[in-house]
Formats: C-alpha cells, sequence, structure tokens
C-alpha cells in the first residue's frame, strides 16, 4: 500500500494527495481514498484503479489545510469501497490511512466490538480509529490518543490519523517505510519520497518506533516519550529515477525491497517464544497424504523448492510445469493437495492445471501475491506471501516470498513441532538479505564475463531450483544464453558445451556431501578451464577451486538457497544493466500471461 499526507497553505489539500496517489500507484491499485479536514472530515474513497478516485474528487470542492491519501494493495479482505482507506471511527471523527499488518488486530476488535463499537471493514486497519476515538473519550488530547491507540498494535504499520477540529497529522511507523517531506508550504508524510517530490527534495527518514506530529507551522518526531532531532536529507534524483525511488530500476528496486517483503511475508506468522508457526489461513487444512504442486516461470522453482522439503519432511511431493500437467495426466491419488504457486494469481496455465485438478476431485491451495485472484478465488484454500506489487517482468522479490510462503506451508503441514533452528534463521532472514543487498560484489564479478555469451548455473537438492532461476533470471533480461543444471548432471552430456568461454555459477552452503559432491562437479569444470564462480557462506573450501566468490551468510540450510538467489538475482541485473538491455520489459516477455 501506499499512504500520503500533507499539511500547509497550498489551499485545496486533495490536489497534494492525488497528485501523490498517482505516483504511489504502483504500490497497490486495489482502491484508493482520501479524508480532508476541515472542520469536520471530508472522506471519498473507491474501489478500483485510481481513476475511480479522481472522478468523484474533481466533482466535490475541498478546502482546509490538511488530509490524508492511501493507494491499497489487499492483505486482510478483498478489495472493495468498504475495505478502502481511509477508515473512521464510528463518528467519522477520526481518519486513518495504514500500510502493514496489525497482527493482533483480531484481538482488539473483539474488545471493541464487546464495548459495542460497530465495524464497518473486514480490514485489521480499522481498529485503529477506532482505538483513537476511544482515547478521546477518554479524555486523551489528539497526540496522546493516537500514541497510545498505537502503543496496542502489534506487527508492522505506517500509519496517519487526521481528527476533526485539529490541523494536524499524527503518524507512527513500524517496519513499513514512512519518509517527511520538508517543503516551504508545508510538510509532507509519503511512504516513498516520488509522492512529493514535486514539491520538495529535503527529506526525514523515519525509523521504526518514532511518531511524528505535523503542523502547518512544524514537525516534532518522538520516540518512547522523547523528542528526537533528525537530519534533513535532500534528495538528488533525475526524473527518471524518481518514479523507482532513486534506482535505475523498477528490478533493482524490487531486489532491494527484500528485506521488507520477506518481514511482511513472516509478520504474525512466527512465534519465537512459543516456537511455533502458524498461519492463520491455513488452521483448518489437514495433512494431506501427498501433495502436487503446479506452477510456471519462476514459481515453477518454487514450486520445486516446496516439493524437495516436503518429501524431506515424509509426505510424497511432486512439482509439475502446469502446462504440462494435464499431458502428464498424473493419478490423483485420495486425499491429494494441488497447489498452484502463483505470484499473480492468472496464469492461465496455472489456473488451468488448478481446475483440472479441482474438477477430479482434489482439494486445491493457491500460493499467490495477489488478494482476490482467481487463483485465490476459486482454490479451496489461499497462502498469501504479501510481497507488495511487483512492477519489474522478472519476478524477484516474490520469488523469494514464495520460498517463504513455501516453507510456511510445509511447516504447517508437518505435523512436527517446528524446529527452532529454523524459526531463528526465519528471524534473521531479512538481516541476512540486507547483508548480502549492501556487501554483494556481484557487479564487479560479471565485469570479467562481458564478452561470454554462455553461462551454466550448477547446484544440488535445494540449490537445484536455485541453478534454474538464477539461469532463468539471467536469459530473460540479459538475453545471453544460460542454462541451469543440477550438478551431477553436468558430467551425463552438458560437460560437452564447457569451455574457457563458459563461466559456471555454483551454489555450495553448508559442509556435507552435498557440498562435497558439488565441489567435485567444480573441479570437473575448473578441469576445463572454465571461469568459476561459487555462491557460497564459506563453510566448505569450495572458494578454493572458485575465480570468483559471492559470499553468503551461514544460516539454517533451508533458506540458504533463498540468499544464493539474491546474490544471483544481482548478478543478472548487473548483466544486463552493462549490456544495456531493457530490464523491467524484457523483449517477448510478459509479467502475467494469460493464454496457455
Ligand atoms: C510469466 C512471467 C514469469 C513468471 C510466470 C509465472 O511468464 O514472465 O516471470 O514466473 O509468468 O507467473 P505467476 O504469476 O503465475 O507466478
Amino acid at each position: 500500500c501506499g499512504i500520503i499526507g500533507y499539511v500547509g497553505s497550498r489551499g485545496d489539500p486533495s490536489e497534494v494527495l492525488m497528485a501523490g496517489l498517482s505516483t504511489l500507484e504502483y504500490r497497490g491499485y486495489d482502491s484508493a481514498g482520501i479524508a480532508v479536514g476541515n472542520g469536520s472530515l471530508q472522506i471519498e474513497k473507491r474501489e478500483g484503479e485510481l481513476e475511480a478516485l479522481e472522478k468523484a474528487v474533481s466533482t466535490k470542492s475541498f478546502s482546509g489545510s490538511v488530509g490524508i491519501g492511501h493507494t491499497r494493495w489487499s492483505t486482510h479482505g478483498p478489495p472493495s469501497d468498504r475495505n478502502s482507506h481511509p477508515h473512521t471511527d464510528e463518528s467519522n471523527s477520526v481518519a486513518v490511512v495504514h500500510n502493514g499488518i496489525i497482527e493482533n488486530y483480531q484481538e482488539l476488535r473483539d474488545e471493541l466490538q464487546t464495548e459495542g463499537v460497530i465495524f464497518s471493514s473486514d480490514t485489521d486497519s480499522e481498529v485503529v480509529p477506532h482505538l483513537v476515538a476511544k482515547n478521546l473519550k477518554a479524555g486523551d488530547d489528539p497526540e496522546r490518543a493516537f500514541q497510545r491507540a498505537v502503543d496496542r498494535l502489534e506487527g508492522s504499520y505506517a500509519l496517519a490519523c487526521v481528527i476533526e477540529g485539529e490541523d494536524a497529522i499524527f503518524a507512527a511507523r513500524e517496519d513499513s517505510p514512512l519518509v517527511l517531506g520538508i517543503g516551504e508550504e508545508g510538510y509532507y508524510l509519503a511512504s516513498d519520497v516520488p509522492a512529493f517530490l514535486e514539491y520538495t527534495r529535503d527529506v526525514v527518514y523515519l525509523d521504526d518506533g518514532e511518531f511524528v506530529t505535523l503542523t502547518e507551522d512544524d514537525y516534532i518526531v518522538s520516540k518512547d516519550g522523547h523528542r528526537v532531532e533528525k537530519d534533513v536529507k535532500t534528495v538528488e534524483w533525475s526524473a527518471e529515477q524518481t518514479g523507482k525511488s532513486g534506482y535505475d530500476h523498477f528490478m533493482l528496486k524490487e531486489i532491494h525491497e527484500q528485506p521488507t517483503s520477506l518481514r511482511q511475508c513472516l509478520s504474525g506468522r512466527v512465534d519465537e517464544l512459543a516456537g511455533h508457526i502458524t498461519v492463520e489461513e491455513l488452521t483448518d487444512l489437514e495433512t494431506p497424504r501427498s501433495v502436487q504442486f503446479v506452477a510456471c516461470g519462476t514459481s515453477y522453482h518454487a514450486a520445486m523448492y516446496a516439493a524437495a522439503l516436503l518429501r524431506d519432511g515424509g509426505i510424497p511431493a511432486t512439482a509439475y510445469l502446469a502446462s504440462e500437467y494435464a499431458t502428464a495426466n498424473p493419478p490423483i491419488p485420495d486425499d491429494t493437495l494441488v497447489v498452484g504457486i502463483t505470484q499473480s494469481g492468472e496464469t492461465a496455465d496455472t489456473m488451468s492445471a488448478l481446475r483440472d485438478a479441482n474438477s477430479r476431485g482434489a482439494e486445491t491451495l493457491a500460493l499467490t501475491n495477489v488478494v482476490g485472484s482467481s487463483a485465490a478465488r476459486e482454490c479451496d484454500h489461499v497462502l498469501y506471501i504479501r510481497a507488495g506489487p511487483e512492477i519489474g517482468v522478472a519476478a524477484t522479490k516474490t520469488f523469494s516470498s514464495q520460498l517463504i510462503g513455501a516453507t510456511l506451508l510445509v511447516e504447517n503441514l508437518l505435523e512436527e513441532t517446528a524446529d527452532r533452528e529454523l524459526i531463528g534463521a526465519l528471524r534473521d532472514l531479512p538481516s541476512n538479505v540486507q547483508a548480502i543487498l549492501d556487501n554483494s560484489n556481484a557487479e564487479a564479478v560479471v565485469d570479467d564475463f562481458l564478452e561470454s555469451n554462455a553461462f551454466f548455473f550448477i547446484g544440488r537438492g535445494t540449490h537445484f531450483p536455485v541453478a534454474l532461476e538464477g539461469a532463468l533470471k539471467f536469459k530473460e533480461i540479459t538475453y545471453e544464453h544460460a542454462e541451469g543444471f543440477a550438478a551431477g548432471e553436468l558430467k551425463h552430456g552438458p560437460l560437452a558445451l564447457v569451455t574457457e568461454h563458459t563461466p559456471v555459477f555454483a551454489v555450495v552452503t553448508g559442509n556435507g556431501e552435498n557440498a562435497h559432491k558439488t565441489i567435485s562437479n567444480i573441479k570437473e569444470v575448473e578441469a576445463r578451464d572454465a571461469p568459476v564462480v561459487v555462491v557460497t557462506d564459506g563453510q566448505s573450501d569450495a572458494a578454493r577451486y572458485a575465480d570468483a566468490v559471492l559470499e553468503i551468510p551461514e544460516t539454517h540450510e533451508q533458506m540458504a538457497p533463498l540468499l544464493a538467489n539474491v546474490q544471483l538475482q544481482l548478478v543478472a541485473y548487473h548483466m544486463a544493466n552493462r549490456l544495456g538491455r531493457s530490464i523491467d520489459k524484457p523483449r517477448n516477455l510478459a509479467k502475467s500471461v494469460t493464454v496457455e
């Protein structure tokens, strides 16, 4: 989701809000809305793309000095007018926009309902205006009423709130982006700088746990009841970079969003203290006797990974290319769960395989990013990966979130208690990904291979799908020939292609049998003089046989494929960038393919 706020002297705040929302629309386009304060609150919201709201707003006149706006990407409750933000209390005197997930919303909602509060949406966000209103009624001043409401929340949020009769915005941030703009004609607040870049380049980045109160003449940031002095930074982006928050491409931006999108995917689902992994959506899902996955492209690689985890846990599982599923006509034994992994939830091949499975009596589940998509609507169960919208055609952050979605699914299906080490690795995952993003030498590594025109990627076990994904990403955006192989299979054919001109990227983590066998395969290619790049956590001596090393932090073996893949995303990106390719829109490809 995207949020925007403005307080100042420009006149009609709806202009700033609508302009801001149009630059934030890539963050979600299920619905949009604004609230403008001028004595009482004027609220407009509409389901669907921003255009619907623009039409409604153009027929009204707004005045006042303060307003907030929102563009939604659904996580709780389908897209609809009633689930659109801003949400309000019963008397429309408090309006709130929210980006993130409130984990304890059910508990808060139950509590408020017991006190007689009537809710008008299915969202987690609506608890906030009701809590603020309750505190106001109890005699709190507006700032305190907001802060005490936020103190009750668990989860992730960027929140902005306006209150009837107050020329101020009250805002808070925890694990969701929020930035202030310091302008000559007022203050701005948004999920992302481009939303107000038209008015000012001076920004203050809020940190987790901080509150801010914005009025026409001042902004006050505080944390734990104490005022915090913040640095004002000046953004120097070109017009071209603006929509991409300063990155040259959406793909690079999305690669860098992964710590946040992964945190979002895990939010409320992993309880470290209790040692539980629980997915609310899956509580009524019984453990099946076998599982079949259907998926295409990148999602198929996530399916291979998921199937491997399940088999490891003792449940027979197979990954099928969705386009081959009907042709393969696999028997569907009784008590089989068929899982469609699809970022968009609309891929025709995957939908057709799911419908086929459904018509043959199988129970179905969608692992998807899009609330209300065809897969989400038509399957018996759905698990959302919550990666947020992905604009780049090449899937990056959604693939990482699919791997985590698969892990959550598998942990729910296996009837054992979750492995503590895995829970710890999930907790550390966002910071491990961040460490790779901060330190990767992928850009320098690809520089040596600009003249090569065939590239191989190898891996074993759960690194095999990573090798396939590394090669797919690479070929999609560099247009160079790239293939992924199971490391052990190289010697059965592909080795004939290996020469001093064919770089080989090998993924090796841990120091077990898989690592040792892959190292033997590395020696086979090294003996043919091929340049070798090893992606490794340094536990084995694989780096000794490599011409270049891409390091990843040591972690649980189930998380290592995801980390290795982040390095390979960067390899593909930097190579394509050096070659001047059309990275966000590679030739001949589409983000979502709705024909079979
Ligand atoms: C298209 C995209 C791929 C994607 C595949 C499956 O081919 O170009 O990046 O992996 O569709 O998409 P889905 O939305 O089903 O995950």
